[in-house]
């Protein structure tokens, strides 16, 4: 009896510390090790959800961050991915993120100067129903939308085009069989409305925004609905995207491109940098798509998970610094 449940606990260590950032993890396995790194540093990290799923699950939230001892809030960045559940590369980045920051605490005084400082919280896996599905088969691989039946035979709505800013304009879709079918209202969707409204709530602490996706290699500002660059904010939003690829440039040579959507991508609208920045008046609002740029795509080989992450945890330090100084 004993010696089971010490060999089980002791395997079960084992696992969690030893989690293998080199290959892609189901949801139970990421949001497990969220639960660990909670409970090994209670000091720093503690488990939060301020939304649910349509299939009922709470969308997991880690908030790192070494309270004031005085009490007061403390200034925040909120980061999230896999709101489009197929970027399997982004939650494999983010939980590495999170597991580096946990264990660099009281360490790196780069990370425990942030962490004294700021709150991040930090959402691997935006659409958890998704990214279970896409988990199901390779039939389903590919899926982005959430998982809702919509009038018709279609499934499931673009969750980055569902937010309340420039809702269904140019690069969203009315069709509920589209990949970008925007929804029937702004924030039609429970996933969406529960991360918004938890940003709103503390849009005042909240200095920075970022949603992590891939693939394109591309760290892009507002906006994302039109060519327009916000007068008053472009040149800081740049001068940061400019820094934080140039961070990512220095660990494994990767090149990403700091710029905005409609000159690096294409026209959307409805995404959740737009609400941010447009609503949440977050000046340093930033989608970034991470590898590759198109050799894989979507099926990113798991040997480029950990470069990814690797040059995508200093640039995460590298906005928080940035915070800190400006
Ligand atoms: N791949 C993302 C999407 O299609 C890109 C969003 C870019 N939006 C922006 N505001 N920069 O949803
Ligand atoms: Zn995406």
């Amino acid at each position: 009896m004993r010696t089971n449940w010490m060999s089980r606990a002791r395997s079960r260590m084992r696992r969690d510390e030893n989690f293998d950032f080199s290959v892609y993890h189901t949801y139970d396995e990421i949001t497990d090790h969220m639960r660990h790194i909670a409970t090994s540093y209670p000091d720093i990290a503690s488990i939060m959800s301020v939304a649910g799923t349509y299939e009922g699950r709470s969308i997991m939230t880690i908030k790192l961050g070494k309270p004031f001892s005085n009490g007061t809030v403390k200034p925040a960045i909120w980061m999230d991915g896999a709101i489009h559940c197929r970027e399997w590369v982004v939650p494999a980045t983010i939980i590495y993120a999170v597991d580096k920051l946990a264990r660099q605490y009281g360490f790196d005084p780069t990370v425990t100067r942030i962490l004294d400082e700021l709150d991040l919280y930090l959402t691997p896996v935006f659409n958890a129903d998704g990214y279970v599905y896409t988990w199901q088969s390779d039939d389903t691989r590919l899926w982005r939308k959430n998982r809702p039946p919509q009038a018709g035979p279609c499934v499931g709505v673009d969750m980055n085009r569902n937010w309340d800013s420039h809702w269904a304009e140019g690069g969203s879709s009315h069709d509920p069989c589209s990949l970008l079918y925007h929804g029937t209202a702004p924030f039609s969707e429970q996933e969406t409305r529960g991360i918004s409204s938890f940003i709103w709530d503390n849009r005042r602490d909240i200095r920075a925004y970022i949603a992590f996706h891939s693939y394109s290699q591309v760290w892009m500002a507002p906006w994302g609905h039109s060519y327009n660059r916000p007068p008053g904010d472009a040149a800081a939003q740049d001068a940061l995207g400019r820094l934080a690829v140039e961070t990512i440039k220095s660990i494994h040579g990767a090149d990403y491109v700091a710029g905005r959507a409609m000159e690096t991508l294409y026209q959307v609208s409805g995404d959740s940098q737009d609400w941010t920045y447009d609503k949440a008046g977050i000046k340093y609002s930033y989608i970034v798509e991470l590898r590759d740029t198109g050799r894989h795509g979507f099926l990113l080989p798991p040997d480029q998970i950990l470069p990814t992450a690797e040059e995508i945890f200093p640039s995460i330090l590298t906005v928080g610094e940035w915070i800190l100084e400006h």
